[in-house]
């Protein structure tokens, strides 16, 4: 098949024939999208408003904001979710994105008690426990340290949740958008944690949150001197309030519980702490009445964005650009598969733009659509060989009464007029 590149020559080559004949529409086009005839099309004849009058001045907009055209890319709450939307969930729109970078007005909220309003100078970052010597930092202190860009997703244990027992909700957005990806910028926890001291003893990590949740975590050692940051921010901009300004922390590949927003405590302790968000929460009821607990690596995962419910195949029948998002909490996707058949045929999808360790890849598949009903799933592989998982296998691993880590593949129903559903065959 013919990639994007030689189409747009063909529409090219095309509209010039068009115009060299001076007629409209004499030629079939050859192209595989585009059209011919583009000379009866008064959005190309005729001199728009756009075109005749001068537009805004420089400082019309000192804080840019998206096209008015885009309004309807938000996120969005279910309401019968929760009781409240203090302690609720919205929606990253995955199905408007491009790319692998979520933009800060869009990454999904989970709060447990609203956003918690802090002013920089009034925030403290404070260590206390097994520390050679409990330390309390200012914003400004913090930024004195040496810094680090990193670029991860952040999956909420929930995301899917609603989809353990069978398909819900009718969109990727709902399905799905519990994830965010950009780039942090901060120090490194390890620096941090060896400015204190850590004792010997030291093998256990408390996080607690300034908000009024006090959100808290214990997290391994091990992991907090790996990987982890305290980040102020993100996509090259102060971290937003719904995402933990002035100060989060963050737990590359983990469950986003565990990545405390408004940071203002670290504990250090030779034991976990048995919180309420360790016990109660985030863990996972089995058949056997046992519960899985400290699940915290997000295992691979992908998502066709598009098509999808709430972005139909308006085109009809012809070349489609399917496009997609895998990730995993363990490195990098080495592979991503898609089918059309429901799993009779899988084709290698094309990842495109950069392959990082715990962020989002973005994949593609092109396809030409002959407008018969479609079954649709992609199946990822991570470079450390996890293939993602059909529910079935998921449900038959875990049981029926899960909630969390739903890493299950994804099926949409494509009809014969591009109308597209959430349904599950496997
Ligand atoms: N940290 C605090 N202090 N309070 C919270 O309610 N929610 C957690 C985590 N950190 C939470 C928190 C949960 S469950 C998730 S999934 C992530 O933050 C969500 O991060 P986001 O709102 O930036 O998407
Ligand atoms: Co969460």
């Amino acid at each position: 098949m013919d990639g994007p590149a030689s189409t747009k020559s063909a529409s090219r080559r095309s509209f010039l024939k068009g115009a060299l004949t001076g007629g409209a529409a004499i030629a079939a086009s050859t192209a595989l999208v585009g059209r011919a005839g583009a000379q009866s099309d008064p959005l190309v004849t005729d001199v728009q408003d756009w075109n005749r009058y001068l537009g805004e001045g420089v400082d019309a907009r000192p804080y840019g904001t998206p096209s008015q055209f885009e309004e309807h890319v938000v996120r969005r709450n279910v309401a019968w979710l929760t009781s409240d939307p203090i302690s609720s969930v919205n929606f990253t729109p995955l199905h408007e994105l491009e790319g692998i970078i979520t933009p800060n007005g869009l990454c999904f909220e989970r709060h447990h008690a609203g956003i918690a309003e802090i002013a920089p100078a009034d925030h403290r970052l404070m260590i206390n426990g097994l520390v050679e010597q409990p330390l309390i930092f200012t914003m400004d202190d913090l930024k004195r340290f040496p810094r680090e860009n990193k670029v991860y997703f952040l999956e909420c244990a929930a995301n899917s949740g609603m989809e353990w027992r069978g398909a819900q909700l009718n969109g990727c957005q709902y399905t799905h958008g519990m994830v965010h990806c950009v780039m942090y910028t901060g120090v490194s926890l390890r620096t941090i944690l060896e400015e204190a001291g850590v004792k010997a003893n030291g093998s256990w990590l408390l996080a607690e949150g300034a908000d009024a949740s006090a959100m808290t975590r214990s997290i391994p050692m091990e992991k907090a001197l790996d990987d982890c940051m305290v980040a102020f921010a993100m996509n090259g901009e102060a971290l937003r309030p719904e995402q933990g300004y002035p100060l989060r922390l963050v737990v590359p590949g983990w469950e986003g519980n565990m990545w405390v927003k408004w940071l203002r405590r670290l504990e250090v302790g030779d034991q976990p702490w048995h919180h309420r968000e360790e016990t109660s929460k985030y863990t996972d009821l089995l058949s056997n009445g046992k519960a899985r607990r400290f699940t915290w690596v997000m295992e691979v995962k992908s998502v066709i964005t598009n098509p999808s419910p709430q972005a139909p195949i308006k085109h009809g029948r012809g070349h489609t650009v399917l496009s997609g998002l895998a990730w995993s909490g363990n490195g990098t996707i080495k592979r991503v598969d898609v089918t059309t058949d429901g799993g009779r045929n899988w084709h290698q999808a094309r990842i495109d733009g950069p392959s990082l360790p715990m962020a989002l890849h973005r994949f593609y598949y092109e396809f030409d659509w002959d407008g018969s009903e479609l079954f649709l799933q992609s199946r990822a592989i991570d470079d450390k060989g996890f293939v993602q998982p059909t529910k079935d296998e998921l449900r038959t691993a875990r049981g029926p009464n899960s909630i969390y880590h739903n890493n299950g593949i994804q099926t949409w129903h494509v009809d014969s007029d591009g109308v597209i559903e959430n349904v599950e065959i496997s």
